[in-house]
């Protein structure tokens, strides 16, 4: 509306400022503003005709204002400002008129979306200048969607919000207006590049390289105008499954020559593409390993094949024995990812991102930071975040995850006075720091951030509609790590919910902030204690089977027996993992009185008895979070019932929400028993409390 209204003047050229002009068209025709486009420079831009002026910078021409708007603004060290950036803008007040300013167009649209956000207040008289800039350039999500409806894994592989918005019943969904829709929902999130099938490429899929290329190329063309490169899951094996070759030898002559070949027939559908993701040598994909070969061995192959295109390599580091025998207690799959990729440090070449989880096991509800994060300062790497919730409630618990991003992003893992994670995956661009060592120079450029989408067809794009928020959040932190998740909350709460309502939107605005500040922590005191992860119902992984993962294959073990509970993953007597940090997480991990409580049964097997740092012992802690977390659930039950009665939400989103909450306190009261149930059995210990475990 801020914009619909106003007099709009959008001044460049290119492809991404056609979207701009087009994005300020719609505003008006439904709000009533007017707006000029203007190719050349021409006449001073702040001149008072307009009230809004967007507007490109362009190498060798100076655009009228632009001095003026850019000036006083200074780089963080002090310098003037001499150039916005790619994908930056600059957004001030000069002479009565908002004016965005950009090198890019890119920069430009990102420009128009802060303008949205901000509404009204971007027509404040005094504001003051802005420099915006994303802090780590690549921010893409990955599509765990598959063409064909997988019998085991469905449309889209742990997928919580129905069909795949790309594929339906073997082929491309034909109609793209939805595509086009969640681009710019992409684009107004931050995100720049998408991977539009699923990381286990099965046998339709993996033809999306060749014969069913033109599907790839058709949704190119629709993320093009909003920013958004295109990259595709490629199976490893192609030049034997596609190609009919003998071997996928990554040193075979044949083999590189036919990924050449297949590369370049990308670049001919697709100038702009992106670049391959890769899961090798994991959960039964084809890889290197089976030609005795490295993963350096097998992403530089594929490196070279796209270097002549400016594309990238997105090796994934989640390489581990899934076919672990429970009986031996030494091997560790915290350690896997570190023990095969940590020693490649330097052999990568500089077009592969290795993709790193963001902790060493599964997208856990908690898990420290993936040592591998600091351990290949030669490399650029990317970091991995699972926003679709396979492990977090599947998008029918309420669980908002900004807060634990932010505090993966945040962590220091060389100590206090050192680089943050975002400062890895950021590599040179961020804030003047590179990545991937403690002083935070020297590292290669970053490799950015990666997340597995959320969004399938429904029509709140998102299974639950408050799982959009971890979407947009996604995308927030992605732009600028440092950002305070619940103030993104709150942007995200004002763009989705603020413009339907009608009356005062304040209740509103409360009442999602009590359900969803603190529904990670909620979520983790309804699931697997003190960092111990895996306690759920095999194969769909939602629920509580706390013995589920325990005598099987998959290397996710919590060892409880009667006298206590966790993985001892120490250097003294465990699997060594601690070992695997540096100073003085290695350290601090390594002693049971200083782990953090929170991480204490991911590190450590304790007896029932042992006192936390909080003063509770181990089995009190697990009683009382259970009784805890369930109690959250109802709360946050009643909270929504009470924002339904006020009428502030409409008819279909009130009922489909509290549908969910229903299930969410059916669910938070069985894992409580359940859990609460085993450990009381286990341990004989009782609770304080004296409450009912059954
Ligand atoms: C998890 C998830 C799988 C997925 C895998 C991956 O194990 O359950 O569905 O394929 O992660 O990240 O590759």
């Amino acid at each position: 509306r801020a914009i619909g209204s106003r007099r709009t003047l959008v001044h460049g050229a290119g492809l991404l400022v056609g979207t701009v002009h087009q994005e300020v068209e719609q505003a008006c025709a439904r709000f009533g503003g007017t707006v000029r486009r203007q190719e050349e420079a021409a006449g001073d831009i702040c001149d008072g005709t307009f009230d809004l002026v967007l507007a490109l910078s362009a190498p060798g021409r100076s655009t009228p204002g632009a001095e003026a708007v850019s000036a006083g603004l200074r780089e963080e060290d002090g310098r003037p400002l001499e150039a916005i950036g790619d994908e930056g803008f600059v957004l001030a007040r000069e002479g009565g008129v908002t004016v965005v300013l950009a090198d890019t167009p890119a920069g430009l649209l990102y420009g128009l979306f802060q303008v949205v956000r901000l509404g009204e207040s971007a027509f404040d008289r005094d504001r003051a200048a802005e420099l915006h800039r994303p802090a780590v350039r690549r921010r893409m999500l990955d599509h765990w969607d598959n063409i064909d409806v997988h019998p085991v894994m469905g449309q889209v592989e742990r997928g919580y919000s129905g069909g795949s918005i790309f594929w339906r019943d073997g082929g491309p969904r034909g109609d793209l207006t939805r595509v086009r829709a969640y681009a710019r929902l992409l684009s107004a999130s931050g995100v720049n590049a998408v991977a539009v099938n699923n990381v286990n490429v099965h046998a339709t899929e993996t033809r999306l390289l060749t014969d069913r290329l033109g599907d790839v190329a058709d949704l190119a063309e629709v993320f093009r105008p909003y920013g958004i490169r295109v990259h595709l899951s490629v199976n490893f094996a192609s030049p034997v499954v596609l190609g009919g070759l003998p071997t996928a030898d990554p040193l075979d002559e044949g083999v590189r020559a036919w990924w050449a070949e297949a590369a370049g027939r990308v670049y001919e559908a697709i100038p702009d593409f992106g670049g391959f993701v890769v899961k090798a040598d994991s959960e039964g994909q084809p890889g290197p390993f089976t030609y005795g070969r490295s993963h350096a061995d097998g992403a530089n192959m594929l490196a070279e094949a796209l270097r002549p295109f400016d594309g990238v390599v997105n090796w994934r580091a989640f390489v581990y024995n899934h076919q672990q025998d429970w009986r031996d207690r030494s091997t560790d799959r915290a350690r896997a990812a570190f023990d095969h990729f940590a020693p490649l440090d330097g052999e990568f070449h500089s077009n592969v991102i290795v993709q790193v989880k963001h902790g060493p096991m599964d997208f856990q509800v908690r898990e420290p930071v993936s040592p591998v994060i600091t351990a290949m300062p030669a490399t650029r790497l990317a970091v991995e975040f699972q926003v679709t919730q396979e492990y977090t409630g599947q998008q029918r618990h309420v669980c908002y995850l900004g807060p634990m991003w932010s505090e993966v992003l945040g962590f220091r893992p060389w100590g206090p006075d050192a680089a943050t994670v975002a400062a890895v995956a950021a590599g040179g661009s961020a804030d003047g720091t590179a990545g991937g060592s403690p002083d935070g120079t020297g590292g290669a450029e970053g490799g950015g951030l990666v997340a597995v989408s959320n969004v399938g067809d429904d029509p709140y794009w998102t299974g639950h509609p408050l799982a959009q928020a971890n979407l947009y959040a996604f995308g927030r932190l992605a732009w600028a790590p440092q950002a305070d998740p619940l103030a993104v909350l709150d942007e995200w709460i004002d763009l989705t919910f603020v413009p339907l309502v009608s009356g005062d939107p304040e209740p509103l605005r409360r009442t999602l902030h009590a359900m969803m500040d603190g529904s990670w922590h909620s979520y983790e005191r309804c699931s697997a204690p003190l960092g111990v992860g895996f306690m759920v119902r095999p194969g769909h992984h939602y629920g509580p089977d706390v013995d589920g993962y325990e005598y099987t294959p998959w290397g996710t073990y919590h060892f409880a027996d009667r006298d206590g509970v966790g993985v001892d993953r120490t250097r003294a007597s465990g699997t060594g993992f601690t070992g695997q940090y540096p100073q003085p997480w290695s350290e601090v991990y390594e002693s049971p009185e200083r782990c953090p409580d929170e991480l204490l049964l991911f590190f450590h097997h304790v007896p029932y008895g042992h006192v936390l740092q909080s003063g509770s012992t181990v089995a009190q802690h697990i009683y009382d979070t259970h009784f805890a977390g369930a109690e959250e659930a109802s709360e946050s039950r009643r909270h929504w019932e009470k924002l339904g009665a006020s009428g502030l939400v409409e008819p279909m989103l009130y009922a489909r929400v509290l549908e969910l909450l229903d299930e969410q306190v059916r669910s938070a009261e069985e894992w409580r028993d359940q859990i609460n149930a085993y450990f009381h059995r286990k341990s004989g210990v009782p609770d304080a409390l004296g409450r009912l475990i059954p």
